[in-house]
């Protein structure tokens, strides 16, 4: 099924979300997360084994839509881009991505409630909330301080600083570098794995592991009244509005 880029198909047990709108960099808008939302929130009662994230094109993601935040910014905990992010907190189904290219704002930070990210040499990612009068999001203002260390997520939240494939993967960001050519099948077959283990022990694995799912949707709650105030500065209406300014100019 595809629906306005998105495209979610079940092969073999994995549900198969694929990020498809590469003329704009696979951005996010609102309907996008919605069918993401969609996607994720009903693989549990689909008897689907895993969740492939994938994109198509050479970008994985650009983040969020910057058009969509300057004209339909998210308003209430109750829209699409939270109920696909608490939807990847919640869901007991393991989920697992497939990364090439630039992976910016939430592409980064979903992937910090993946279980498993392979990712190509060419995968980079970005969190330049700041440069935007942004804040962070998708829990990650807990998430990757925890998970790199603070002075290292420093370099990434302050500076905007890129962190490239090699540093990722040693960061433990991404599980494995994989060779472009051979991303999306060893993304699948380790998806297809999963997908034929015993069910159950996979999703209490899940629910164990995630032990602090109340804590990581606390965060995304702070994080996100904090977000959508900051969408409404001059800071970042002036910045975002500059990201199409320079496409005029180019
Ligand atoms: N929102 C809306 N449109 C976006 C977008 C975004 N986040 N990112 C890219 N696009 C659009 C561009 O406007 C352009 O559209 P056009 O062809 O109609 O002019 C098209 O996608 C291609 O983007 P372009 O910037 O020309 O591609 P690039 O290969 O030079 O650069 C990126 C790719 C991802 C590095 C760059 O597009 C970028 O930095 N995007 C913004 C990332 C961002 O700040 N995201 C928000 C994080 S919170």
């Amino acid at each position: 099924m595809t629906s306005l880029g998105i495209s979610v198909e079940d092969r073999e047990g994995v549900r198969h979300v694929v990020l498809d709108r590469p003329d704009k960099k696979n951005a996010l808008t609102v309907a996008m997360y919605a069918a993401l939302g969609d996607a994720i929130a009903s693989a549990q009662h689909d008897g689907v084994g895993a969740i492939l994230l994938e994109a198509r094109g050479e970008t994985f993601t650009a983040g969020n839509d910057l058009r969509d935040f300057l004209e339909q910014p998210p308003h209430g905990d109750d829209a699409p881009v939270f109920r696909f992010l608490l939807g990847l907190v919640r869901t007991d189904v393991p989920v697992i991505a497939a990364v090439r290219g630039a992976a910016v704002g939430i592409g980064t930070t979903m992937l910090l409630h993946c279980d498993l990210v392979y990712a190509s040499p060419t995968a980079k990612f970005k969190v330049p909330f700041v440069d935007l009068g942004l804040v962070p999001e998708a829990a990650s203002s807990v998430l990757l301080p925890r998970r790199i260390g603070r002075a290292r997520a420093g370099a990434a939240l302050y500076l905007g600083e890129t962190i490239g494939a090699e540093q990722a993967h040693a960061d433990g960001i991404v599980t494995k570098i994989v060779a472009d050519d051979a991303l999306d099948a060893e993304a699948d077959a380790a998806a297809r794995a999963i997908a034929a283990k015993p069910r159950e022990a996979v999703r209490e694995t899940k629910r164990l592991v995630t032990y602090d799912r109340d804590e990581i949707a606390s965060a995304i709650a702070r994080e996100s009244a904090a977000f959508r105030a900051r969408l409404a500065s001059d800071e970042a209406r002036a910045a975002m509005s500059a990201f199409f300014e320079r496409g005029a100019r180019k």
